[in-house]
């Protein structure tokens, strides 16, 4: 057969690479691409996805909170955001910033091409005054960028429980990455789920309406548009799981039988077993306690704790250890 279509080296290595292991394992980052983008942008709107919301309320509240972290009397600063997906919770702040007068360039750093470009448009109508430079990254690219730069002050967002996405471990080792690029005045404000009612969490993960479960059946859906697979989403369910315990909330595919599914791009099958599981999302939910071990094992220092009015979330500001 002649090969018409090409395809992204590098998400198809990722892809493979993660179909081969045992157990199977594809990174959430994958989830994020238009339809994907779409979808998550749903699950953000649903009651039972607490986070979205809790967060909105922490940035309604507490703006001037925030500002006061990295405003001072001279000079710009950069506000970098890792994933920034659509913004819509920041530019809440970004709108106050500027209401403010403070000068800035918003630098939202996203996985997704579409979202960015998305963001880029809506604020361009809603913020015309904005300074923006978008960077269309993954995070450890987006390091990249931000090493050598110290011509401003930075406050660094890493929202939405992103953090939450990496296992402790990971997220220890991409803080301390993070403080490399970090200077004395800079700031970073981290966005912690944390940990309540194991039945609320478990809500968020897995909806009655079924959208988180369209959200991780798409990463299938994506092999399927991009690399000529043959997933059947019918054959897989979407299982997610909260152990209250360590405070991990882990989302599964299941097949839901033995089956072979063809993938053009690789020119092979991929076997699952019956009951087979692709790991596709850590959700790690963090108390107190452990925002503090986090902070200090990464060599920073914790300068403020900014809660919601449930206290179902936390905005925590992080400085360099003096
Ligand atoms: N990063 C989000 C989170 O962990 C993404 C997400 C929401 C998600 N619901 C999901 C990922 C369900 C996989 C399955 O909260």
């Amino acid at each position: 057969m002649i090969q018409t279509k090409t395809y992204n080296k590098e998400i198809l290595k990722t892809i493979t690479a993660g179909l081969e292991q045992q157990p199977k394992r594809l990174p959430s980052w994958l989830f994020y691409d238009e339809i994907g983008d779409k979808i998550f942008q749903a699950i953000m709107r649903m009651p039972t996805y607490y986070l979205t919301a809790c967060e909105f309320d922490i940035f309604r509240n507490q703006k001037d909170r925030i500002l006061n972290h990295i405003m001072s009397d001279e000079g710009s600063f950069k506000l970098v955001e890792l994933g920034a997906g659509d913004g819509t919770k920041t530019e809440v702040l970004l709108d106050h910033f500027l209401k403010k007068q403070t000068p800035f360039t918003y630098v939202p750093v996203d996985v997704s091409e579409a979202v960015l470009a998305q963001l880029a448009t809506r604020l361009s109508k809603s913020l015309p005054d904005l300074k923006i430079h978008p960077e269309c990254k993954l995070y450890n690219e987006a390091l990249e960028i931000m090493k050598n730069d110290t011509s401003e002050k930075k406050l660094i967002l890493f929202l939405g429980a992103n953090i939450g996405n990496f296992s402790k471990d990971e997220a220890i080792t991409f803080i301390k990455k993070l403080a490399v690029n970090m200077n004395a005045p800079d700031r970073l404000l981290i966005g912690f789920d944390l940990k309540k009612d194991p039945r609320l969490i478990q809500a968020a993960y897995d909806d009655p309406e079924g959208i988180t479960r369209e959200f991780n059946l798409n990463l299938l859906g994506r092999i399927n548009r991009e690399f000529g697979g043959q997933f059947d989403l019918e054959l897989f369910s979407h299982y997610p799981f909260y152990d209250p315990e360590t405070g991990v909330t882990k989302s599964f595919l299941v097949s839901n039988q033995e089956q072979e599914v063809w993938i053009d791009a690789i020119e092979k099958s991929i076997h699952f077993d019956k009951a087979e599981i692709i790991h596709t999302e850590v959700s790690q939910k963090y108390d107190l306690k452990m925002i503090n071990l986090l902070s200090a094992q990464s060599g920073l220092e914790i300068v403020d704790v900014i809660y919601d009015q449930k206290e179902y979330f936390a905005d925590v500001v992080l400085k360099l250890k003096d």
